[in-house]
């Protein structure tokens, strides 16, 4: 799909572009009912993209169709979620996964309905390490228990902790920006997502002006 968004206001609560709730709604629509997605990692091939605004977008779209939804902050390197959601101070990601609290401690409600965040917390000097240790894993699987969706604001894929996240997570976004990736890289990538065996369950064709582009 294509996403076009001349909105940049940081506030949570702006209105869901209709090609975020269509993601949303085509992803459900592809999966067949043995499928039990989860967790959905937002990654992309290169920095700037529009991962942030596409897991947020998406995040907002699952609860606003009522499932409860957690997006979490997991590009330690560069966290920008934290801007977008404001509210009493509660500790991050890196605080978590270098057990400086629980995963409870970790989780702030935000003003949307049914969506919960979990920030990245401050930058910590080792973040593949964190989010490629057995606790991340482990988080994994405990907010599985706790959320119908958890959307998870991935690196992008040259980091290797955007790699092994996107192959922990039941699916991936793929956001690759209109014009400026491309064709050859755009296959790498679907090669190297391939490789890893990550399912695929689209591609944001991201600052795309022509709305009727469409990808996946
Ligand atoms: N569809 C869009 N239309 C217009 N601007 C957009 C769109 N998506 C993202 N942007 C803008 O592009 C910039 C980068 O977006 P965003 O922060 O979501 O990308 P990112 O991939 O998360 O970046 P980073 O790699 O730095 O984390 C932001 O200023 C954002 O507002
Ligand atoms: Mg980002």
């Amino acid at each position: 799909m294509s996403a076009s968004n001349s909105r940049t206001a940081r506030s949570a609560g702006d209105p869901i572009p209709e090609q975020f709730r269509h993601l949303r709604i085509n992803i459900e629509f592809l999966l067949s009912k043995n499928d039990r997605i989860q967790t959905i990692a937002v990654t992309s091939s290169k920095r700037g993209e529009g991962r942030t605004t596409a897991a947020r977008y998406l995040a907002m779209a699952y609860a606003q169709s009522g499932k409860r939804t957690l997006l979490v902050d997991a590009d330690l390197r560069s966290p920008s979620l934290h801007s977008f959601f404001s509210g009493a101070y509660s500790p991050g990601l890196s605080e978590y996964l270098s057990k400086q609290c629980g995963s409870r401690d970790a989780i702030a409600a935000t003003r949307i309905d049914n969506l919960d965040l979990i920030k990245a917390g401050p930058t910590p000097p080792n973040s593949s390490e964190l989010l490629t240790s057995p606790e991340m894993e482990q988080l994994l699987s405990e907010l599985k228990q706790k959320y119908d969706m958890v959307i998870i604001d991935c690196s992008p894929l040259g980091y290797i902790d955007g790699k092994v996240l996107a192959a922990k997570c039941d699916g991936a976004v793929l956001v690759l920006e209109y014009g400026k990736v491309s064709r050859d890289t755009a296959q790498r990538v679907n090669e190297e997502l391939g490789q890893l065996q990550v399912k695929l369950l689209g591609t944001v064709l991201n600052k795309c002006k022509d709305a009727r582009a469409l990808m996946a």
